[in-house]
């Protein structure tokens, strides 16, 4: 179930017209500053849009929490190859539900930030690439891609400046692979969706080998409140370095999962016990899975902490893709273990030995364990075949399937070894995990 209250700070960035009747259409969205953003793009140079976008401190919400402003500043200009945009919505991380929510609710918002990225770069074309199990949304996109064609936001000429653009929309086949961008940009192009070598970063060789403008929708949406309100108003919402807010998906444990859309810098202990309604049946906090299933969880004594990028790197985690898992005291971490592994070995593409063994192995011997077979040499196993696969992949999937079973182990030990003495878990979780 999702909830949209208000925020305890009434900050509301991205999600300011959800709830509004008609939101997803352009004359709600005109009527409440729609576009004003991109227009006043339209009399600045590429370099004050990228110095706004810098001094925003906005930073990318699809995962690595890189900063905008900078990625934008790497795309080369007058290389005599257009530029493209592309709009990851392939949403693919466990516990993240939230680019589905900006697609629904308002779609121009998206469109205006990628307009406002097209035009930096005077850009060609932008395409929108949305999970597949998310078919509902392309209707709703398409829609929205139609209305700004009619008001002259999109086609030849756009507003008189002589600029031509056009958006389409793209649906993935529902592979976690392809929200990973050199992968997305293979499936986009009509090919197998596998990473790509890095460097080149897409910003130099991207879609159709040309310089492209990647970014996440959550980040995208951000765009045009930055250009409408001002980088400094933007910057000061969160904690130096961590502009604006965020769309935390929260889902486990507690008496109200949803999506929030709070200051970055929040407290996670607030979230959980103000935001949340506390603890699901007044139980004790075991653990957060921060920024999505691929995070290092935090065990409760670690969860003092404020959600924002470099609060939640300090404690060992990542903010990620801002899906927040609550686990209560009766959380079987062994079955959580099993069933995160058992989704990164399915969506393994294949391409990379360490991944697709590791996870493969992973997955057999936390099945055995779980299963209540396990030996006590196991716990090392796993853990050395978790550790053997960090930085050893072409994209992070690997390190991504190998991090939440090397920090459980870690941090969670003790379980294991307890799990030797019994062969039936207490409770298997019920997350948003796939
Ligand atoms: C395996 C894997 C899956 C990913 N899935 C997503 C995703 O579903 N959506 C997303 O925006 N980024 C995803 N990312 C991160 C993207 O590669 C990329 O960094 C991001 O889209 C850049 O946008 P941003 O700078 O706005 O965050 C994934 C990365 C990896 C390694």
């Amino acid at each position: 179930m999702l909830y949209n209250e208000p925020s305890p700070l009434e900050v509301k960035v991205v999600t300011r017209r959800f709830g509004k009747p008609d939101s997803e259409k352009i004359d709600t969205y005109l009527a409440d500053e729609g576009y004003e953003a991109f227009k006043k793009t339209l009399t600045l140079t590429p370099e004050a849009i990228i110095d706004e976008l810098k001094a925003s401190s906005l930073r990318g919400r699809g995962g690595a929490g890189f900063p905008t402003g900078l990625k934008w500043s790497f795309v080369p200009r007058n290389t005599g190859k257009p530029a493209y945009i592309i709009c990851n919505s392939d949403e693919s991380e466990p516990g993240t539900c939230k680019d589905r929510l900006l697609m629904e609710n308002d779609p121009h918002q998206l469109i205006e930030g990628m307009l406002i990225a097209g035009w930096t770069v005077r850009s060609p074309a932008g395409y929108i690439f949305i999970r597949g199990e998310y078919r509902y949304l392309i209707d709703i996109v398409d829609r929205a891609v139609a209305e700004a064609y009619e008001r002259g936001f999109l086609g030849k000429n756009i507003l008189g400046s002589g600029w031509d653009h056009d958006i389409y929309t793209h649906t993935g086949a529902g592979a976690y692979e392809c929200g990973e961008e050199s992968a997305l940009l293979e499936s986009l192009e009509g090919k197998r969706g596998i990473p790509r070598l890095k460097p080149p970063f897409p910003a130099v060789v991207g879609a159709f080998q040309c310089p492209t403008i990647l970014n996440n929708c959550e980040t995208f949406s951000a765009i045009p409140a930055i250009f409408r309100q001002g980088a400094e108003w933007f910057a000061s919402l969160g904690p130096p370095k961590n502009g604006g807010t965020r769309m935390m998906c929260v889902s486990g444990h507690v008496n109200k999962p949803g999506v929030y859309e709070l200051p970055l810098g929040f407290p996670l202990m607030r979230l959980i016990n103000e935001v949340c309604g506390g603890m699901r049946n007044g139980k004790k906090l075991k653990a957060v899975i921060p920024g999505g299933s691929s995070s290092p969880c935090l065990r409760a004594e670690e969860c003092d902490i404020g959600l924002d990028f470099d609060s939640i790197a300090k404690a060992k985690s990542m903010a990620g893709s801002g899906g927040i898992v609550v686990l209560d005291e009766d959380t079987d971490i062994v079955g959580l273990a099993l069933r995160t592994i058992k989704f990164y070995q399915h969506e393994s593409c294949g391409w990379c030995i360490p991944c697709r063994e590791g996870t493969t192995w992973l997955k057999k011997i936390l099945e055995r364990y779980h299963g209540g077979g396990g030996r006590e040499k196991d716990i090392d196993l796993i853990h050395e075949i978790a550790k053997g696969m960090f930085g050893r992949t072409f994209c992070a999937l690997g390190d991504a399937a190998a991090m939440p079973t090397y920090t459980f182990i870690e941090k969670f030990r003790d379980e294991f070894e307890a799990y030797l003495q019994k062969s039936r878990p207490k409770q298997i979780p019920e997350l948003a995990l796939l």
